[in-house]
């Protein structure tokens, strides 16, 4: 068979395939130039005493039936039969740096095929589709794609949270045995984000090797690292299902999610970089290529307390401070007074709302914003006219009593009635009204997904992503939020119909930073979504200047929630300024190349965005707390060009600091604030900039421009 070893590329990294007589990988890591397929003889492993006599591979498919003593990648049975299938390959296509392997286990009358992708990016896409070849069904419990890695790959860096905290890193040694991550939410989950880094032990923003994966897959998920007991490791990720979910049919298949994987020998950065750069190019489709606009979200500003004529005020002075989309949150369908009812009435509340929303669309778009409105069409409330006519319409299970979750049930998306009422109300809320903007949000954990008595959390799962995917069909012009409580759903398969994450209900500046952090492995920051709150903030009742607050919003898909019109002369006049340096800036913030700098103080946190021509860069030191030291060192600043000489200069600092003064902490800036610099990209590169001392909750944005 030809094509039996293959070699992709992207600029950085190469990924080695052998074809036959299974499907392998050989390598994923740094680009090789030279690579011949002769040199593979170097790999062929011993065979060590005590085991199995022969080498057991850990190919795609993790067969056990080959002596691989790991969790297999297929699991299932036909009645109790054909529980443990070897895959052998009968079929290699190669079309560019797309390779598909199709394998069969003709006595298990199973086919997989797998296919891999490496974009010119740098990330490898993967994903196995299992087809029943025999007349019986085949019950599917497990499918999983496998990714080996090398023995040095021995630190997991990996991502839990919960609502209001989401992001949040830990990481833990790679030793004996293995991590496992499993999320059973219903949906992709504030608590583990379906990814991993895998890397050498130390491994930093800037230093080390690193694999980073991502499940795309807005359900119920596995990720796990494994060391075998012979010391090879590797990374398996998958959909869980429920008992029974997955029956095929002769000739019925079931696809793996996607999974992402991006290398780099250089530490976290360029891995995140090149995911930056696969989801611009890959994955995000926006109707049209203007800048992100600059949100006024009204939920914190008045909650359920909907009057259009204040509502129209609030946009008025939206619109002053520069804001250029205006979204009404929850609160405006009928009987939304309260979180407690009415999910699921999709129609207008008319003792708000006597003259329709068409008064405040058009107020909004004559102030020249756009519009945009809130929902979360796959929940319905008990205390609803919908619930009151269909009782039945629930993913639930008859007999059991469904726990609410904000007061709440889940509509069952597989019922083509509820998805045509779904898709009926929001066509009439899109359509007869001229909506820019949707923030589509969705409240709860699933429990139970029961459709006709049988397990269907991925069907509902496809379903919701249909209903999506009809919209956009169907308002092509229309850009949509993925909300979920904030950063509850947050994926790259909802991003492929879906322009904006709303990152988390915490607007508080100081959490803000750490969640912020943490999206941003994987995510671009013209994707994160990353409000201005209210002074005191509603989640934490901390309070931030305006300063902390619009430097920590800059950095992603900034936006206002709050309530402008009660809001002091001061603090607007703070966020107008904020929203014209974002705009002056969103460009290349949404555009270049994120770095986060690793710092001898985790008080500090810096990170910054250098332009792909390196020409300009802002970075932004955030003091968290108290500092360690009482000298904060040097910021060495990553990405610039070394050949070239940068202006350097402050953006924007503390009030405290303005003007040269020192502040709390500090008796005198440093010598270059004082006296603006031009200095070299080398030299800010190796020796860098000594850090004034900040204040805790305080930050400072930098900026280079090339001279
Ligand atoms: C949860 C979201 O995350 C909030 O931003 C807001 O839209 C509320 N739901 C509305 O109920």
């Amino acid at each position: 068979m030809e094509n039996a070893i293959v070699h992709l590329t992207s600029d950085s990294t190469s990924l080695i395939v052998r074809c036959t007589p299974f499907a392998e990988i050989l390598y994923l890591g740094q680009r090789l130039n030279g690579f011949s397929a002769d040199d593979l003889i170097s790999l062929g492993r011993a065979v060590p005493n005590g085991r199995i006599d022969v080498d057991a591979p850990v190919n795609f498919s993790a067969d056990s039936g080959r002596g691989s003593f790991g969790t297999p990648g297929v699991e299932g049975h036909r009645d109790g039969l054909d529980w443990s299938p070897v895959f052998d390959t009968v079929e290699v296509q190669q079309q560019g740096n797309q390779l598909t392997i199709i394998t069969k286990d003709a006595i298990a009358g199973l086919q997989l095929c797998s296919e891999l992708r490496l974009d010119h990016s740098g990330v490898m896409q993967a994903r196995n589709t299992l087809t029943n070849l025999k007349a019986e069904n085949y019950q599917v419990t497990r499918l999983a794609v496998t990714l080996p890695l090398p023995e040095r790959a021995d630190e997991v860096m990996a991502f839990h949270g919960r609502w209001i905290k989401e992001f949040q890193l830990h990481r833990t040694r790679l030793e004996h045995g293995g991590v496992i991550q499993e999320n059973r939410r219903g949906k992709t989950s504030s608590e583990y984000f379906p990814a991993m880094v895998i890397g050498h032990h130390g491994f930093s923003e800037q230093q080390g090797e690193v694999w980073g994966v991502h499940l795309g897959w807005s359900g119920n998920h596995r990720l796990r690292a494994d060391v075998k007991t012979d010391g090879r490791r590797l990374m398996q990720a998958e959909a869980l299902y429920f008992p029974g979910e997955q029956v095929l049919e002769q000739g019925e298949s079931l696809e793996t999610p996607w999974l992402y994987a991006s290398y780099s020998a250089s530490g976290l950065n360029p891995m995140s970089q090149q995911f930056h750069r696969f989801v611009r190019q890959q994955i995000l489709r926006f109707p049209t290529n203007k800048p992100r606009p600059v949100h006024l979200n009204t939920w914190e500003g008045i909650y359920f307390n909907h009057d259009p004529n204040y509502i129209m005020q609030m946009a008025t002075q939206s619109a002053a401070l520069g804001v250029e989309r205006f979204i009404i949150d929850d609160g405006w369908f009928r009987g939304r007074d309260h979180d407690r009812a009415a999910l699921g009435d999709w129609y207008l509340d008319e003792k708000k709302y006597p003259h329709g929303l068409k008064p405040v669309i058009d107020h909004v778009k004559n102030l020249g914003m756009e519009f945009g409105i809130w929902v979360e069409p796959e929940m319905i409330n008990p205390d609803s006219d919908l619930y009151r006519a269909h009782p039945d319409w629930l993913l639930a299970l008859p007999g059991y009593q469904q726990p609410t979750g904000r007061h709440q049930f889940v509509l069952d998306l597989n019922n083509p009635q509820v998805f045509d009422y779904l898709l009926e109300r929001m066509s009439w809320l899109l359509g007869e009204h001229d909506v820019d903007y949707v923030k589509w949000d969705m409240n709860r954990e699933i429990v139970q997904p029961g459709h006709q008595g049988r397990a269907a959390l991925t069907a509902q799962t496809q379903q919701f992503y249909r209903l999506l995917d009809v919209l956009g069909e169907r308002f092509p012009q229309i850009e949509f939020e993925s909300c979920a409580s904030g950063g509850g759903r947050i994926d790259y398969e909802v991003l492929k119909r879906s322009h904006r994450f709303w990152t988390s209900d915490n607007n508080d500046a100081l959490e803000r930073q750490k969640i912020q952090r943490g999206m941003s492995y994987f995510f671009p920051p013209e994707v994160m979504g990353s409000h201005i709150g209210n002074k005191r903030c509603h989640a934490t009742s901390r309070q931030h200047s305006i300063e902390f607050r619009g430097l920590t919003a800059l950095f992603g898909h900034m936006g206002i929630e709050l309530d402008p019109v009660k809001e002091g002369d001061a603090e607007r006049a703070g966020f107008a300024r904020y929203t014209r340096l974002h705009q002056q800036l969103r460009e290349l913030l949404h555009s270049g190349n994120v770095y986060r700098v690793d710092h001898h103080d985790d008080t500090t946190l810096i990170n910054g965005v250098v332009s792909i021509r390196q020409d300009r860069a802002v970075f932004l030191v955030s003091q968290l707390a108290m500092p360690a030291w009482s000298l904060p060192g040097n910021l060495r600043v990553p990405g610039l060009d070394t050949q070239a000489r940068y202006r350097v200069s402050i953006l924007d600092a503390p009030a405290l600091l303005a003007n040269g003064q020192p502040g709390h902490t500090m008796r005198k800036q440093p010598d270059w604030i004082q006296q603006p610099q031009e200095l070299s990209g080398e030299w800010l590169e190796k020796a860098g900039l000594a850090l004034p001392v900040l204040d805790p909750e305080s930050a400072l944005l930098l900026s280079f421009e090339r001279v």
